[in-house]
Protein backbone atom coordinates (compact mmCIF):
# COMPACT_ATOMS: atom_id res chain seq x y z
CA UNK A 1 0.00 0.00 0.00
CA UNK A 2 1.45 3.46 -0.69
CA UNK A 3 -0.01 6.76 0.01
CA UNK A 4 0.40 10.28 -1.21
CA UNK A 5 0.35 13.26 1.00
CA UNK A 6 0.04 16.78 -1.20
CA UNK A 7 0.37 19.82 0.72
CA UNK A 8 -1.18 22.82 -1.24
CA UNK A 9 0.29 26.83 -1.60
CA UNK A 10 1.86 28.39 1.79
CA UNK A 11 2.16 24.94 3.75
CA UNK A 12 6.27 25.25 3.15
CA UNK A 13 5.87 28.65 5.61
CA UNK A 14 4.56 26.17 8.44
CA UNK A 15 6.03 26.57 11.54
CA UNK A 16 6.65 30.04 11.33
CA UNK A 17 3.03 30.83 9.83
CA UNK A 18 0.67 32.03 12.17
CA UNK A 19 1.64 29.82 14.49
CA UNK A 20 -1.33 30.29 16.84
CA UNK A 21 -3.94 28.69 14.08
CA UNK A 22 -1.42 26.13 12.18
CA UNK A 23 1.21 25.15 15.08
CA UNK A 24 5.06 25.30 15.49
CA UNK A 25 5.85 22.29 13.51
CA UNK A 26 7.47 22.87 10.18
CA UNK A 27 6.29 20.73 6.78
CA UNK A 28 9.57 18.64 7.06
CA UNK A 29 8.81 17.54 11.06
CA UNK A 30 5.01 16.99 9.19
CA UNK A 31 6.58 14.94 6.17
CA UNK A 32 8.84 13.02 8.89
CA UNK A 33 6.29 12.12 11.03
CA UNK A 34 3.43 10.79 7.90
CA UNK A 35 6.59 9.17 6.42
CA UNK A 36 7.20 7.48 9.81
CA UNK A 37 3.91 6.38 10.75
CA UNK A 38 3.65 4.94 7.32
CA UNK A 39 6.86 3.13 7.89
CA UNK A 40 5.32 1.54 11.44
CA UNK A 41 2.34 0.23 9.72
CA UNK A 42 4.07 -1.14 6.62
CA UNK A 43 2.73 1.33 4.30
CA UNK A 44 5.00 4.16 2.09
CA UNK A 45 4.10 7.45 2.43
CA UNK A 46 5.20 10.17 -0.02
CA UNK A 47 5.46 13.58 0.46
CA UNK A 48 5.36 16.79 -2.16
CA UNK A 49 4.21 20.33 -1.56
CA UNK A 50 3.33 23.10 -4.45
CA UNK A 51 2.43 26.64 -4.80
CA UNK A 52 1.04 26.03 -7.82
CA UNK A 53 -2.49 24.57 -8.25
CA UNK A 54 -1.50 23.12 -11.88
CA UNK A 55 1.39 21.19 -10.59
CA UNK A 56 -1.07 19.65 -7.58
CA UNK A 57 -3.28 18.49 -10.59
CA UNK A 58 -0.64 17.09 -12.59
CA UNK A 59 0.78 15.48 -9.58
CA UNK A 60 -2.83 14.40 -8.87
CA UNK A 61 -3.11 12.60 -12.33
CA UNK A 62 -0.08 10.84 -11.66
CA UNK A 63 -0.35 9.22 -8.76
CA UNK A 64 -3.30 7.24 -10.40
CA UNK A 65 -1.87 3.66 -10.73
CA UNK A 66 1.03 4.97 -8.30
CA UNK A 67 -0.89 5.47 -5.31
CA UNK A 68 -3.68 3.76 -3.23
CA UNK A 69 -5.31 7.03 -1.87
CA UNK A 70 -3.91 10.69 -1.44
CA UNK A 71 -3.86 12.96 1.95
CA UNK A 72 -4.90 16.11 0.04
CA UNK A 73 -4.51 19.65 2.33
CA UNK A 74 -4.94 21.97 -0.71
CA UNK A 75 -5.12 24.81 1.60
CA UNK A 76 -6.45 28.00 -0.08
CA UNK A 77 -7.24 26.32 -3.38
CA UNK A 78 -9.60 23.71 -1.40
CA UNK A 79 -11.75 27.50 -1.57
CA UNK A 80 -11.56 28.30 -5.15
CA UNK A 81 -9.90 25.31 -7.23
CA UNK A 82 -12.63 23.50 -9.66
CA UNK A 83 -9.80 21.82 -11.20
CA UNK A 84 -8.38 20.23 -8.41
CA UNK A 85 -11.76 18.70 -7.71
CA UNK A 86 -12.13 17.81 -11.18
CA UNK A 87 -9.00 15.86 -11.21
CA UNK A 88 -9.47 13.83 -8.27
CA UNK A 89 -12.88 12.71 -10.15
CA UNK A 90 -11.28 12.14 -13.26
CA UNK A 91 -8.79 10.22 -11.93
CA UNK A 92 -11.15 8.36 -9.72
CA UNK A 93 -8.25 9.26 -6.52
CA UNK A 94 -9.25 7.61 -2.94
CA UNK A 95 -8.58 11.20 -1.45
CA UNK A 96 -8.86 12.58 2.36
CA UNK A 97 -9.63 16.52 2.43
CA UNK A 98 -7.13 17.63 5.15
CA UNK A 99 -7.33 20.80 7.10
CA UNK A 100 -4.63 21.19 10.02
CA UNK A 101 -7.38 24.27 11.33
CA UNK A 102 -11.24 23.35 12.09
CA UNK A 103 -11.77 25.52 8.76
CA UNK A 104 -15.75 26.06 10.35
CA UNK A 105 -14.73 28.10 12.85
CA UNK A 106 -12.99 30.69 11.18
CA UNK A 107 -14.34 33.44 7.89
CA UNK A 108 -17.33 32.06 6.24
CA UNK A 109 -15.33 31.73 3.26
CA UNK A 110 -13.35 28.67 4.31
CA UNK A 111 -16.67 26.89 5.49
CA UNK A 112 -17.02 25.53 1.29
CA UNK A 113 -15.13 23.43 -0.39
CA UNK A 114 -14.97 22.22 -3.96
CA UNK A 115 -12.73 19.00 -2.78
CA UNK A 116 -15.15 17.45 0.33
CA UNK A 117 -17.84 16.37 -2.42
CA UNK A 118 -14.97 14.19 -4.25
CA UNK A 119 -13.55 13.27 -0.60
CA UNK A 120 -14.16 10.19 0.95
CA UNK A 121 -14.46 12.42 4.19
CA UNK A 122 -12.77 15.64 5.57
CA UNK A 123 -10.29 15.69 8.60
CA UNK A 124 -10.37 18.93 10.11
CA UNK A 125 -9.35 21.07 13.52
CA UNK A 126 -6.50 18.58 14.94
CA UNK A 127 -3.48 20.23 13.73
CA UNK A 128 -1.00 18.77 12.24
CA UNK A 129 -1.74 15.40 13.85
CA UNK A 130 -4.70 14.94 11.89
CA UNK A 131 -2.00 14.07 9.14
CA UNK A 132 -1.27 10.51 10.65
CA UNK A 133 -5.17 10.08 11.85
CA UNK A 134 -6.52 11.04 8.25
CA UNK A 135 -3.42 8.62 6.97
CA UNK A 136 -5.20 5.86 9.40
CA UNK A 137 -8.64 7.11 7.93
CA UNK A 138 -7.79 6.23 4.39
CA UNK A 139 -5.97 3.01 5.38
CA UNK A 140 -9.10 1.77 6.92
CA UNK A 141 -11.28 2.61 4.25
CA UNK A 142 -9.19 0.80 1.81
CA UNK A 143 -9.79 -2.06 4.14
CA UNK A 144 -12.98 -1.85 3.91
CA UNK A 145 -13.17 -1.41 0.42
CA UNK A 146 -10.34 -4.58 -0.35
C1 LIG B 1 -5.84 25.08 5.56
C2 LIG B 1 -7.09 25.96 5.70
C3 LIG B 1 -7.26 26.84 4.48
O1 LIG B 1 -8.43 27.64 4.62
C4 LIG B 1 -6.07 27.76 4.35
O2 LIG B 1 -6.19 28.56 3.19
C5 LIG B 1 -4.78 27.03 4.35
C6 LIG B 1 -4.60 25.90 5.27
C7 LIG B 1 -5.56 24.28 6.85
O3 LIG B 1 -4.73 23.37 6.79
O4 LIG B 1 -6.14 24.55 7.91
O5 LIG B 1 -3.84 27.38 3.65
O6 LIG B 1 -6.06 24.15 4.51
Amino acid sequence: TSILVLNGPNLNLLGTRQPDVYGHDTLDDVEQMCRDHGKAHGVTVDCLQSNYEGELVTWIHEARGTYDGIILNAGAYTHTSVALADAVKGTEAKMVELHISNVHAREAFRRHSYLSAVAIGVMAGFGVRGYTLAIDALLGHLEDAA
